[in-house]
């Protein structure tokens, strides 16, 4: 028996070795829940293991790429076979694509879109069926973006991704809704992670004075246990859609109440990101 917000539940963290995943997982084994872990970086994935372990809590990690149906349905197979099931999902692992249309290639779709998308679908499609069958209840959190609420030039194709990640959370929250399985979108705005080394830059974004740009906004980004800790409001309140930084909140009022003045002040920051575009 364990103690804390989450005592004794199973929480599942996709892309748990870096960043907004490395500090959900943690988060929730400080609040005492098992874990089960994946990620495509084992060394990660193994020092979050370790530290969930030296909380006195349970971890079972795998290298998985979320991006294939067979790696993830062989994860979901094994887990089940361990434990009954899982309590809440986490759909964390993301990448991103700085560029707009003539720069993105489309490996760069195929490669954005099969983690950020159907990373995020098989995380549910091969994990919830257990949960509903169980008949406990639970709760699936797609990690979006703010890039999901107001469409931006400079990251088309993660734009693109993280609007289909709001969509897909949306329709699911109703769907699974009489099985009482809440279901929420988090739309973080910047956070200083390690998204941006890991990304892809296109034309003028992978030149040296639009690298230090986005490292310098990237650094003054709010901290991945900010966004930890509301993923736990959200499972704990059954929050449907949950911005996450200033920006995030501008974006998702503004989105409602005035779009054009949205898109006047998103061009601004995108002027300032990329003024040579
Ligand atoms: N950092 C931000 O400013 C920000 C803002 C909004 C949303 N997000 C979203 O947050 C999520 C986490 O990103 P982060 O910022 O912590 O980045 P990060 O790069 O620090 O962490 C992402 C983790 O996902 C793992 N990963 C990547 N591809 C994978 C795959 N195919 N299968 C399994 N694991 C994989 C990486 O190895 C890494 O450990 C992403 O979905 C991202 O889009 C980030």
């Amino acid at each position: 028996m364990s103690s804390g917000r989450f005592a004794d539940k199973v929480v599942l963290v996709t892309g748990a070795g870096s960043g907004i995943g490395r500090a959900t997982a943690l988060a929730f084994a400080r609040e005492g829940a098992d874990l089960v872990l994946c990620d495509v970086n084992e060394a990660s994935l193994e020092e979050v293991s370790a530290a969930t372990r030296a909380q006195g809590r349970r971890a079972l990690a795998r290298k998985v790429d979320v991006s294939s149906a067979a790696a993830m349905q062989s994860f979901a197979d094994e887990v089940h076979a361990a434990l009954s099931g899982v309590d809440v999902i986490v759909n964390n692992a993301g990448v991103a694509v700085a560029g707009g249309l003539r720069d993105t290639t489309l490996d760069d779709w195929n490669w954005v879109m099969g983690i950020n998308v159907m990373g995020v679908v098989h995380g549910c499609h091969f994990f919830v069926p257990r949960m509903i069958e169980r008949g406990r209840g639970g709760h699936v959190v797609n990690i979006a973006s703010a890039a999901g609420l107001a469409g931006s030039r400079l990251l088309l194709a993660y734009a693109t991704t993280k609007f289909a990640v709001v969509g897909f959370s949306e329709a699911l929250r109703e769907d699974l809704r009489r099985h009482r399985i809440g279901v929420s979108a988090i739309c973080p705005g910047f956070i200083r992670t390690n998204i941006n080394e890991a990304g892809r830059r296109r034309g003028r974004f992978a030149e040296p004075a639009a690298i230090e740009r986005s490292r310098r906004l990237m650094e003054r980004g709010a901290s991945p246990e900010l966004v930890a800790g509301r993923i736990m409001d959200a499972v704990e309140q059954n929050l449907g859609l949950v911005p996450v930084t200033k920006e995030a909140h501008l974006a998702y009022a503004l989105k409602r109440v005035s779009p054009n003045l949205l898109g006047a002040i998103w061009r601004r920051l995108e002027a300032w990101q990329a003024p040579e575009l």
